[in-house]
């Protein structure tokens, strides 16, 4: 037995909800991840490059192809030119990017703020470092930046603020206007951004995604985060990328090449020949993702459940307080599984401390239409 570093971390939900949903048979929209394949020319790419021998190491940084689409993207999309050569690097996964992002800045005693309810992987990674992880909820039922408690949050020790917009669980975006209120807020202090932009694509009704990338003054202090597995359809594959300046990224891969050095080789390539060939899949996606939500959201008005269609991402969330008031969220999320065939993931998970009384669950409509229909009939007769 050794003593835990981090004893409060179990079996996630997200595994218990798919070990669930596999054992009773349940359609499983608890995870976030497509029951649809990328495209083909992008899973066909991999092969071409295994054979054509694309099987050591990556660069460090990543394939210098695959950093300048993703510059040229950055461009197109938010108007920064970034050096491609000092600004961008590949990870296995935005998860690896944050985790690195995070050893890179905090230290014994430092704090972290996060927004609760959160991403699951943040507060680990700053206990890991020796930080203090500072809770900051969001205000319900819009699950907007509570600028306030913010406000109250920060202390001397505060080195970081961790963002995530477009939102999970919730689907909520921060706006510009957030961006320049915080800008004001840390102004003048020594304290840090991690922007978890892994949805960046998957914004709807024509609002434009917010990204800290296009924001002068919070760039200059930030990562920014995006996620390959989310924008191809391919979350397997655990590739993605992060962008800060050169003195941030130089901190950066400094742990990134003792964590992993490189992310897998012909997948990377496979990314470049795709994002150079096919820069519509990017632009189609806010639409591709829209009619998803648009179809879950049609079918599940003729139910009990309550909710305001998701802003961004690819999850729904919807109250079930006019359905089980008998049941937390935790129990709620098992008995539709049990007793309905549809598996989620309580929102209270995402939080240290949950709002008292919250009935939410959240639903991934990241599906192909048979399952979202197949769910939402089986949710409408609940
Ligand atoms: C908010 C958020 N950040 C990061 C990730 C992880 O992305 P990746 O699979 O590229 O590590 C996810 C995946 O669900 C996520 O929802």
């Amino acid at each position: 037995m050794i003593a835990s570093k981090l004893p409060h971390v179990g079996t996630t939900i997200f595994a218990r909800m798919s070990q669930l949903a596999t054992e009773t048979g349940a359609l499983n929209l608890s995870q976030g991840f497509p029951d649809f394949d990328g495209p083909a020319a992008l899973r066909e790419a991999v092969g071409r490059h295994i054979d054509a021998g694309h099987n050591q190491y990556a660069p460090m940084p990543g394939l210098l192809a695959l950093r300048q689409q993703v510059a040229t993207k950055i461009a197109g999309l938010y108007g920064r030119q970034v050096d491609v050569e000092r600004e961008i690097t590949v990870t296995p996964g935005a998860t690896e990017a944050i985790f690195c992002a995070v050893q890179a800045l905090i230290r014994a005693g430092d704090e972290a703020i996060v927004l609760d309810p959160c991403y699951d992987s943040y507060a680990p990674a700053v206990e890991l470092a020796g930080g203090r992880c500072v809770h900051v909820p969001l205000a319900l039922p819009d699950f907007a930046i509570d600028w306030q408690r913010l406000a109250d949050a920060l202390t001397p020790r505060t080195r970081l603020i961790l963002l995530n917009s477009p939102h999970n669980p919730s689907g909520a975006l921060f706006s510009r206007a957030d961006l320049d209120r915080l800008a004001e807020l840390i102004r003048g202090r020594d304290i840090h951004l991690i922007s978890d932009e892994v949805y960046e694509h998957l914004v709807f009704d024509g609002v434009a995604h917010a990204s800290v990338l296009a924001h002068e003054e919070l760039y200059s202090r930030a990562f920014v985060v995006s996620s390959f597995g989310k924008t191809y359809h391919v979350t397997g594959w655990k590739t993605g990328y992060v962008v800060a300046p050169p003195a941030l990224s130089a901190e950066l891969r400094k742990i990134h090449q003792y964590v992993t050095f490189c992310g897998v080789t012909p997948l990377q390539y496979a990314l470049a020949d795709f994002m150079q060939a096919h820069p519509e899949h990017v632009a189609e996606l806010p639409g591709f993702y829209q009619a998803k939500r648009d179809l879950f959201c049609d079918l599940l008005r003729g139910s009990r459940f309550r909710f305001t269609p998701a802003a961004g991402t690819y999850f729904q969330l919807l109250d079930y307080s006019a359905i089980r008031d008998d049941l937390d969220d935790v129990q709620m999320a098992e008995w539709l599984t049990r007793e309905h065939g549809v598996a989620s993931i309580p929102v209270s998970v995402f939080y240290r401390d949950p709002p008292k009384g919250a009935r939410l669950v959240r639903f991934c409509f990241a599906k192909r239409e048979e399952t979202l229909r197949q769910a939402a009939e089986r949710l409408c007769a609940v």
